[in-house]
């Protein structure tokens, strides 16, 4: 059994606590992941999974940001809501990618983005099977197991990626838009990896160009889009009208990259 106990954090700095509650949340996680025959698995919606393990890490994250920032909120996909005093809210995806963990995959990663003054500020994303922590923020470098990590290439339409993320939810004919627009209209390649945060992980490492997500989550992004901000990443999300509950439309990546997908979004935004 993990030992999940988080060191007092007193004179160490936000990025170092945050790291040790996300590698104990992974370490959490892995111990389920590592006997999957035998943990139970519940439906949310149609192939939207939930298993013991996302409401135990839930559960230990919500614990350890609270004993590390007593004063701050949580908001978790699994339920978990603590309004706090501080006016910052701890935004947690206890495990993200939990059809990739039921499967046995390698692609889910557990995500806390810290949202202040309505806009994620700040966040670390940590995937154990691939062994890949990213953190960073607007007052923190963005790093990767440690190391900086460069800026967005120009984009090359000649060997252009987006990685795409469609959540069961959403309605075939916006499903076949997004294909249809990004191999006919844009005539570039893309990735579906199962699992928002490491589709941003993805885009961080330079693996891809850009990410366009129909139905995802508040916590899907609020880690990754304030580290990938750091490698000259926008996206299209309007936070000053976008709640926490929200369902997201909307695409990150760089302006050049934004321009060319905005109409889609438009399209596969449009309230009929
Ligand atoms: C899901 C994954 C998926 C994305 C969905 C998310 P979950 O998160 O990130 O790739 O397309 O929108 O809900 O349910 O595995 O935490
Ligand atoms: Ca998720
Ligand atoms: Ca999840």
């Amino acid at each position: 059994m993990a030992d999940l106990h988080i060191s007092e954090p007193a004179e160490r700095t936000v990025e170092a606590v945050l790291e040790e509650i996300a590698r104990k949340a992974g370490e959490l996680a892995l111990t389920d992941f590592q006997s999957l025959a035998s943990l139970p698995v519940e439906k949310k919606g149609h192939l939207d999974l939930v298993t013991k393990a996302d409401r135990q890490v839930e559960e230990f994250l919500i614990a350890s940001l609270r004993h590390a920032f007593p004063d701050d909120g949580v908001y978790g996909e699994e339920g978990g809501e603590i309004v706090g005093a501080s006016g910052r809210t701890w935004v947690i995806d206890p495990i993200d990618g939990t059809f990739n963990f039921v499967r046995g995959g390698q692609n889910w990663a557990i995500s806390i983005g810290l949202y202040e003054h309505r806009r994620p500020v700040f966040g670390v994303i940590y995937a154990p099977v691939r062994d890949l922590m990213l953190i960073g923020g607007t007052a923190v470098e963005t790093r990767l197991n440690g190391k900086p990590l460069p800026p967005l290439p120009p984009l090359d339409l000649s060997q252009a990626s987006t990685g795409i993320g469609l959540h069961p939810s959403v309605a075939t004919e916006d499903r076949l838009e997004v294909v249809r627009y990004i191999s006919d209209e844009l005539r570039i390649s893309f990735r579906c990896c199962g699992s928002s945060t490491l589709s941003l992980i993805e885009v961080a490492m330079g693996e891809t160009d850009g990410y366009v997500a129909l139905g995802d989550s508040t916590w899907d992004v609020m880690a990754g889009l304030p580290i990938l901000a750091n490698l000259g990443v926008s996206h299209t999300i309007d936070w000053d009208r976008t709640e926490l509950q929200a369902k997201l439309r909307f695409a990150c990546g760089s302006e050049e990259f934004l321009q060319k997908v905005r109409p889609l979004l438009q399209k596969v935004s449009a309230v009929v």
